[in-house]
């Protein structure tokens, strides 16, 4: 059975090998399962990165049977992925070998056990097992996928793009809800403390989303574009490498406040757009911007007499794609 280790303090450092496949019986209230499709993205370089940090690695442990020093659970870790997997023994009786579910997995092809516990809506379960408490919820759900009788392959748009969706959704939903009479404000790491209704309200703000190609991006902006009028943000600025596709896309929509598309070389000239937006607030989401696009747009706003007196919120909510070198820091809020 092949397993996958990444070095957690050098990223850079990785290496695969087989390992025996387990022995040890089921435990009560478990599935054990293999993966059969997974999403290889950006996010695997985030899940390495700040897998400390945010408890990435608590997810897959790296097992007792690695050969040494692969075997130090302190020093090497299993990055995480999105995906399917499929279910090879189960001492829940619901679930049945042979049944796929959508979850978060280990970038590896060995066998793993989940402890579940039943969940709201139908068909969800829970991981309880204790080591992965650490870890925020929506990590520790797992869904039975119905794969209608076709081959796993066929779902390849799902297991990319399904939860970099939800994280677009819940971004312009929650963190910055536009409705906080119906809908929790939701702070951007989780939980209802420590992010207040004025945090959440973009009706005076302008928006700047940096490395809006991404797909984060891409699902921040749609749902952004689909607000309802005067819930903000009052101006919507998307810096990118790709600035004439990323203007396309938003043309297909009505946006009820004016939005501009830039190149990172044109972060520099992007004051005066922004200050005519007359906005009270500034806020910066870096999706994983190219390098010192977001020090550049700050410097155009300490250096611009309109912007620099207003409210600034940075939320840093990817890192540049590229696996970077030790040592590593990262800041989640500022
Ligand atoms: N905090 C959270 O809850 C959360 C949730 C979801 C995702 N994330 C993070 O958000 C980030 C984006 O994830 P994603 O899956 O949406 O990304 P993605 O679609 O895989 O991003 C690809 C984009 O990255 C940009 N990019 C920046 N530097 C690059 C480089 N050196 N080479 C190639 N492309 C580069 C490009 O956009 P431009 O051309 O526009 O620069 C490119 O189109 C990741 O760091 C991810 O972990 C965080």
């Amino acid at each position: 059975m092949d397993i996958h280790v990444v070095s957690k303090s050098d990223n850079r450092q990785h290496t695969a090998f087989q390992i025996p496949a387990p022995t040890d019986p089921l435990k009560p209230s478990s599935i054990r399962l293999k993966t059969a499709l997974l999403g290889l993205t950006s996010n695997n370089l985030t899940y390495a990165l700040g897998g400390t940090q945010l408890r990435w690695w608590d997810a897959y442990p790296v097992p007792s049977t690695c050969p040494a020093p692969y075997n130090d659970q302190s020093k090497w870790g299993i990055v995480p992925a999105w995906g399917l997997a499929t279910v090879l023994e189960s001492t829940i009786p619901e679930i049945t070998p042979g049944t796929t579910f959508f979850g978060f997995w280990p970038t590896s092809s060995h066998s793993i056990d989940l402890e579940l516990t039943p969940t709201e809506p139908a068909g969800h379960w829970r991981e309880t097992s204790p080591h992965r408490q650490n870890l925020m919820s929506l990590y520790n759900r797992y869904m039975v996928f119905d794969t209608q009788g076709k081959e796993i392959t066929e779902f390849a748009w799902d297991v990319a793009v399904r939860p970099i969706w939800v994280a677009g959704y819940v971004f312009s939903e929650y963190v910055f809800t536009s409705d906080p009479e119906t809908r929790p404000v939701i702070h951007p790491l989780g939980g209802t403390d420590g992010w207040t209704t004025q945090d959440s309200d973009l009706s005076k703000a302008v928006f700047v989303s940096l490395a809006a190609s991404t797909k984060t991006g891409r699902a921040t902006a749609y749902n952004f574009f689909c607000r309802p009028p005067r819930k903000g943000p009052v101006g919507f600025l998307q810096v990118t490498s790709s600035p004439s596709s990323i203007a396309e896309a938003a043309d297909k929509f009505i946006p009820s406040f004016p939005v501009k598309a830039l190149g990172y070389e044109d972060i520099t000239h992007s004051g005066e757009w922004l200050a005519g937006i007359k906005a009270e607030r500034i806020v910066i989401a870096d999706f994983g911007a190219r390098d010192g696009a977001l020090d550049d747009l700050i410097k155009v706003i300490q250096s611009n007499p309109e912007l620099d007196s207003l409210k600034v919120t940075i939320m840093q909510v990817g890192k540049q794609q590229k696996v970077p070198t030790p040592p590593y820091h990262i800041t989640t809020l500022s």
